[in-house]
């Protein structure tokens, strides 16, 4: 069993994330989140938003309906090119991803290849079902929108949006005014998306129900600069280079101020997205390695894009896309402009009339949820069970509280500092068991500190904390609990200064 399979087992297993309805035969690319699991969704999307939107001072957040009329389809483009190539199984009828299926056999990489070279390379290498073995069928395009009718009866075609983006477009005109913006201007929204996905796989890495993180950037296309361009200028980036890929060359280490002087970057503020992207990943426990941007190549960039580039992340399987970085250009309000018949354009300061840029950092929610549970899963021979060395500040539970046994009124004064200690953080109480079984389960579900209430408790009111990652323990007083936990999660302070260290 492959690392991944495990932390899928796994996540399974403690309720984490595990399949949608299983009760009944389950639908693949669904997933359900768990209390563990909803609690650290919900930390990662808060700590992006942190990041990503509170920091900035021109970027507006949003939350827009998941059910869009056919037109906005139209507009984008998406009923037109948001296809993928699949082929049926004459014998079993089973369908497959064209493109992938070859890409499995051949190992060459045919994204965007048309359908005459997919169906050629199927009969030139005689690739047959991979379930029965049986002749393929024709090559076809199948769209990826999952279509729904409004009004009960004969009402109008609509989808279920297969990004988020498509809102901030048709909203952008409403948020730049009510803002009372000027370019450049960013509008964020955190929300469900959906892709009839041919092939689901690899756990969270292809499914048909996802959420995504996304924001539009949007530019005065004559002077497209950043202004904290130069906070960020000589910071380095790992980038995958179109020559790079072409060569069979590895990436290169970057400073983005020279990937922007030699036009590998469109522009300045894809810089700088992609300069905080990859602190926020090494900041959520992904190591450096591990990440990579790969400049797509022409024939996989999608259809709205003028450069595209894919932060990636290792996993088991190979790199995979977690972060799609888009130079939208002004590809789609030009293209609402002209099916709604509404200007778009906005007013700059010096009077000219502009259809704005865009540049997209469009993040996944599963995808980073899978980097994260990947790269800090630890499979610890030496303790004895597996953990997660989430960092606090995305740990679905911060602390959990024990009584070291279970009576003599060490359950009740247990039970009155977890309901203090939930006011300000996410706790949780366990009394089952033996206190090394506690501190078991509470790594296992990646809780950073375990607090446990013992005789001397009641004595002097103390308590003793356990650091997750090492073990180590200090006993301190209760009233210094909320400030101390506090200071540990922002790393302000380290564990073992934190209180009376127990050798
Ligand atoms: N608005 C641009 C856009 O949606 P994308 O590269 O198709 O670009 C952006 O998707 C991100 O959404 C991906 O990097 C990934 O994290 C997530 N995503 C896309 N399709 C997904 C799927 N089928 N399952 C899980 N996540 C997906």
């Amino acid at each position: 069993m492959s690392k991944m399979e495990n932390v899928q087992r796994i996540c399974a297993n403690r309720g984490i994330i595990f399949p949608t309805a299983e009760i009944y035969s389950t639908i693949s690319g669904f997933f359900d989140y768990g209390p563990v699991g909803t609690l650290l969704k919900r930390k990662l999307i808060e700590y992006w938003k942190e990041f990503f939107v509170k920091s900035e001072d021109n970027i507006f957040e949003i939350d827009g309906c998941v059910v869009l009329p056919e037109k906005v389809f139209i507009a984008s483009g998406h009923l037109k090119s948001f296809v993928d190539p699949i082929t049926q199984c004459k014998k079993c009828k089973s369908i497959h991803r064209a493109d992938q299926l070859i890409e499995e056999k051949t190992k060459k990489f045919l994204e965007g290849k048309s359908i005459k070279e997919l169906t050629e390379t199927i009969r030139k290498n005689k690739i047959k079902c991979p379930r029965c073995g049986g002749e393929l069928g024709e090559i076809r395009l199948f769209n990826l929108m999952l279509k729904t009718k409004i009004s009960p009866v004969g009402g109008k075609t609509a989808y279920l949006r297969p990004e988020t983006a498509q809102n901030i477009f048709t909203s952008f005109q409403r948020v730049f005014r009510s803002t009372r913006s000027k370019l450049p201007m960013g509008i964020a929204q955190v929300g469900r998306s959906f892709r009839n996905e041919i092939s689901p796989r690899h756990f969270l890495i292809r499914i048909r129900e996802f959420s995504q993180m996304e924001i539009e950037m949007f530019l005065d296309p004559e002077h497209p600069e950043c202004p904290k361009f130069d906070e960020i200028k000589n910071k380095k980036i790992i980038l995958f280079t179109r020559d790079a890929q072409k060569k069979g060359k590895k990436p290169i280490s970057i400073t983005v101020e020279e990937a922007v002087k030699k036009r590998i970057l469109p522009n300045q503020w894809m810089a700088y997205f992609l300069t905080k992207e990859f602190e926020f990943f090494k900041s959520l426990g992904i190591p450096e390695e591990a990440l990579r941007f790969r400049h797509m190549l022409p024939e996989e960039t999608p259809h709205y894009s003028g450069g595209n580039f894919d932060l990636e992340i290792k996993f088991d399987f190979g790199w995979k896309e977690i972060v799609g970085n888009a130079y939208r250009t002004d590809y789609d309000l030009k293209k609402h402009m002209k099916l709604s018949g509404k200007d778009l354009k906005v007013l700059t300061d010096d009077g000219r009339k502009v259809i704005p840029h865009v540049v997209e950092p469009s993040f996944g929610v599963e995808r980073p949820i899978a980097g994260i549970l990947l790269h800090t899963f630890v499979e610890d021979k030496k303790r004895g069970w597996n953990w997660f060395n989430f960092p606090p500040k995305i740990a679905p539970y911060t602390v959990a509280v024990f009584p070291l046994v279970n009576k003599d009124g060490l359950p009740k004064k247990s039970k009155q500092i977890y309901r203090m200690l939930k006011k300000d953080f996410d706790v949780f109480y366990d009394e089952s068991g033996s206190i090394g079984r506690r501190y078991a389960r509470a790594d296992e579900i990646g809780t950073p500190f375990s607090i446990t209430i013992d005789y001397d408790s009641l004595d002097n009111d103390t308590c003793t904390i356990r650091n997750r990652d090492d073990t180590r323990q200090v006993r301190i007083k209760i009233k210094d609990l909320v400030q101390t936990i506090d200071k540990l999660i922002k790393n302000q302070v380290k564990f073992e200064k934190c209180g009376t260290l127990i050798k």
